[in-house]
């Protein structure tokens, strides 16, 4: 099968990797020679660092590498089966190469988008054949995790739909189909794990103090007692403040301003700063050589109402994902386990917690501020009242 790939950044090179691992012919192509050179460089050393571990031999990584090949013409990418346009994130450069390709392409050729935050129909508006385009969207880095939404557009055929589910699946990822809606699955159910650390910390939630010692605590409680591999400051300061937010302030501008998504001061505040996390140096922690880390409050009932409220928000949004239709239970569960990590499914963990036990932490949460923040999903509500579990086996 005939691949391109778009954009030969972070995204666009680790995509090509997974579709060359899975046999298929694939041509990088990226407007910035350098851009092609440093993809190819970096494949070289990722693929060396596999043999070193034992994971692939010499003959597999030639094999890799010579079903990769880099193209500065967009006019090479004329026989591809399927494309994955994975450029910078802005609607109209998209759509303009959208349509180049569509001059160039089969007529059959299906054209897919890797974007985060842009409406799928948006894009395949501008084609005269939207019914071949969908959204494919991978997570970072795109070798490394199994989970992959596939997002098929109100212009989207069926056909076109389920014979890319079929070919994700065969690159052995794990494909969970999403509705073409803000964050899609992700980056919406996981707005809360940083929206409500922040608001905690912001709160000086029972006596938290300001600063780094706050942030451990949350950071420690999601961790020790949540079993989450980082917590909310520590993969903010991963993925880096000015990234994380601006997801944040699109998810909830795309929401028309539901305060749910409502993007926070403090994380503002430090990107403003260029505090951005690792990559500056600076983040929430300070990263800098010989900075001591500031130890947590290790206390086990503050960790506990800590951790219980960010669940039960996660809970909350993984809820309304569902009843909104948005992805069936099973996927929103596998999307949090294998594209961010997640210790366990939400909905998994609803059901362990108690339907009852989440409901009535929404509705003290509701009655303390009485912001529409906190309203609770009626699909929990109505769960509780039928006795009902989430099927998520
Ligand atoms: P990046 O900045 O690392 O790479 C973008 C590449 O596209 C650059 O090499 C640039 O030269 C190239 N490019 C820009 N305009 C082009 C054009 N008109 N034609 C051909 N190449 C062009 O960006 P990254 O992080 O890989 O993101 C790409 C897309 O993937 C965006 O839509 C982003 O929202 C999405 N995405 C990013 C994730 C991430 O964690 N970085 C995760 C999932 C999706």
């Amino acid at each position: 099968m005939n691949i391109a790939i778009i954009g030969s950044g972070t995204m666009g090179s680790g995509i090509a990797q997974v579709a060359a691992t899975a046999n298929c012919q694939v041509k990088l192509y990226d407007t910035k020679k350098e851009a092609l050179e440093k993809a190819a460089n970096s494949l070289d050393k990722i693929l060396n660092r596999l043999i070193e571990k034992g994971r692939i031999d010499e003959a597999e990584k030639k094999r890799i590498q010579e079903n990769i090949s880099y193209v500065e013409n967009l006019q090479d990418l004329h026989d591809a089966d399927l494309t994955i346009e994975a450029i910078v994130e802005n609607l109209e450069i998209k759509q303009k190469v959208f349509c180049e390709l569509e001059g160039i392409q089969r007529k059959d050729a299906i054209i897919a988008s890797n974007t985060s935050s842009l409406s799928i129909a948006s894009i395949a508006a501008c084609l005269e054949r939207p019914e071949r385009c969908l959204g494919i969207h991978f997570f970072n880095p795109a070798p490394l995790m199994p989970l992959v939404e596939v997002i098929p557009a109100v212009q989207t055929s069926v056909e076109v739909f389920n014979q890319v589910f079929e070919i994700i699946t065969s690159w052995k990822k794990v494909a969970v189909k999403a509705k073409d809606t803000p964050g899609f699955i992700v980056n919406r159910v996981a707005r809360p794990f940083y929206g409500e650390a922040l608001r905690i910390y912001e709160e000086g939630f029972e006596g938290l103090p300001e600063g780094e010692e706050g942030f451990a605590t949350i950071d420690w409680a999601m961790k020790s007692i949540g079993k989450f591999r980082m917590g909310p400051f520590e993969l903010m300061d991963f993925i880096g403040n000015d990234v994380n937010y601006t997801v944040t302030e699109t998810v909830f501008t795309a929401f028309y301003y539901d305060p749910r998504y409502k993007p926070s001061f403090t994380q503002k505040r430090h990107a403003e700063a260029g505090y951005l996390g690792r990559k500056s140096g600076r983040g929430y922690y300070n990263y800098a050589e010989g900075a001591q880390k500031t130890q947590p409050i290790q206390d086990e009932a503050l960790g506990n109402k800590i951790f219980n409220r960010i669940l039960v928000m996660l809970i909350n949004e993984a809820a309304d994902t569902l009843f909104l239709n948005i992805a069936t239970a099973k996927d929103i569960d596998l999307a949090m386990t294998k594209g961010v990590n997640y210790p366990k499914g939400l909905l998994q963990w609803a059901n362990e917690k108690g339907i009852d036990w989440c409901v009535e932490e929404m509705d003290q949460l509701y009655n303390t501020y009485r912001e529409d923040r906190y309203r609770c999903s009626p699909l929990l509500r109505k769960m509780k009242e039928s006795g009902d579990r989430f099927l998520v086996g």
